[in-house]
């Protein structure tokens, strides 16, 4: 940590003592500052070819946005089933993995570092997005939610509840998914416990009503988390490996009576396999902050590996979390989209493109890599 990060003369860091914007290691990962790309779906993957990233205008998008000390890649479904919008990038074929290699290149050429999100989004999906297979989860219950397809707006439908044959089948798919990451070239990867999908649907008794040993009690529900990390954790490393969680989000139409307990189940276990980093989404996932039932103050405390904040975060909340220790790195989405060299102005103060949300999921490059950014600034 003494000798300066290659990275850090371009981005200003030996003038500017801030936290934020110092380097630091996340698990085994070295980064340059503690500014994080969050995980952003984008739907611009190849989809005719199977779900195939690494267009040129893909790798131009990461390539921009190298600035961040570490970048979360866009969720990649493990397998067709774990599939839940249009033109999402895989990463359990060869030519996905392929198709890969030449965004994480550029992400390492550029100084920065990339993990791959890891993502089964469970009952959150539409047989029009999966190839024609029925949606699964922990349990028969449909959410309250649509999926977009090319047919357009659907209702999601009832999911198919795993066998627990099946449950040992999709954590083998998050093990070779983490492989792949590896192959890859991705530094890590961030198991997706967020936001309500599949990980998240075992760990909150709203989706999960299960009477085996993957419900019920909050360690019958944690299990299958903790499953999925301690295979991807034997397959890369747990210096490589982080999981992104939302205690209290109401996204996707899941909830929990008891997220203190759960959740605080998990971080005590997480601490037993030392994985590198989670990923706090405080709050409803792209909304209010303050929702009560889980402690976040807590959690930073409890957690002894590297905490990622989310969640509304501008500039100043960043810098004041970071410098007082509440957070390690924040994790920024919007801001990412609408600002290629986020880094450069959070650092200078400068003004912020706004993002557009018409374009976030639209296909083409209008709105994904024609965000200006600043003209270089002199350290
Ligand atoms: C989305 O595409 O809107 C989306 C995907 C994954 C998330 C949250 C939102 O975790």
């Amino acid at each position: 940590m003494n000798a300066p990060h290659p990275q850090a003369a371009r981005n200003g860091g030996e003038s500017d003592t801030r936290k934020l914007f110092q380097p630091a290691r996340i698990g085994d990962i070295e980064v340059a500052n503690r500014v994080v790309m969050a995980p952003l779906t984008r739907s611009r993957a190849d989809e005719a070819a199977g779900d195939i990233p690494g267009s040129p205008m893909n790798v131009e998008y990461y390539r921009q946005r190298s600035n961040a000390g570490l970048i979360i890649s866009e969720g990649t479904q493990v397998s067709p089933v774990g599939k839940g919008y249009m033109a999402t990038p895989g990463i359990y074929s060869d030519e996905q993995v392929e198709g890969w290699k030449p965004i994480t290149q550029a992400v390492h050429e550029a100084g920065s570092k990339i993990v791959a999100q890891i993502w089964h989004v469970g009952r959150v999906t539409h047989p029009d997005l999966t190839g024609g297979a029925q949606p699964v989860a922990p349990s028969a219950i449909r959410p309250n939610v649509v999926a977009y397809t090319r047919n357009g707006k659907m209702e999601v439908p009832v999911p198919r509840a795993l066998s627990v044959a099946e449950i040992a089948e999709v954590v083998q798919e998050f093990r070779r998914a983490a492989a792949n990451a590896i192959r890859a070239g991705f530094d890590g990867v961030e198991i997706h416990g967020a936001n309500g999908y599949l990980v998240d649907q075992f760990l909150r008794d709203g989706a999960n009503q299960r009477t085996d040993q993957y419900g019920g009690s909050v360690a019958n529900r944690a299990r299958f988390a903790l499953e999925v990390i301690d295979a991807v954790v034997a397959e890369i490393g747990a210096g490589r490996v982080g999981i992104r969680l939302s205690p209290v989000t109401p996204a996707n139409d899941l909830s929990d009576s008891k997220p203190q307990a759960v959740f605080g189940y998990l971080v005590e276990e997480l601490n037993k396999r030392g994985i590198a980093f989670i990923h706090f989404v405080e709050g409803a996932t792209g909304g209010p902050r303050d929702v009560p039932g889980f402690d976040f103050a807590w959690a930073r405390k409890a957690f002894k590996g590297t905490y990622i904040a989310n969640n509304g975060y501008d500039r100043a909340m960043a810098i004041d979390a970071v410098e007082s220790g509440r957070a390690d790195a924040v994790a920024f989405g919007r801001l990412f989209i609408a600002n290629p060299d986020l880094v450069h102005r959070l650092r200078h103060d400068t003004v912020l493109n706004a993002p557009n949300p018409k374009t976030f999921y639209a296909p083409g490059p209008e709105g994904y890599i024609d965000y200006p950014a600043l003209e270089a600034i002199a350290a």
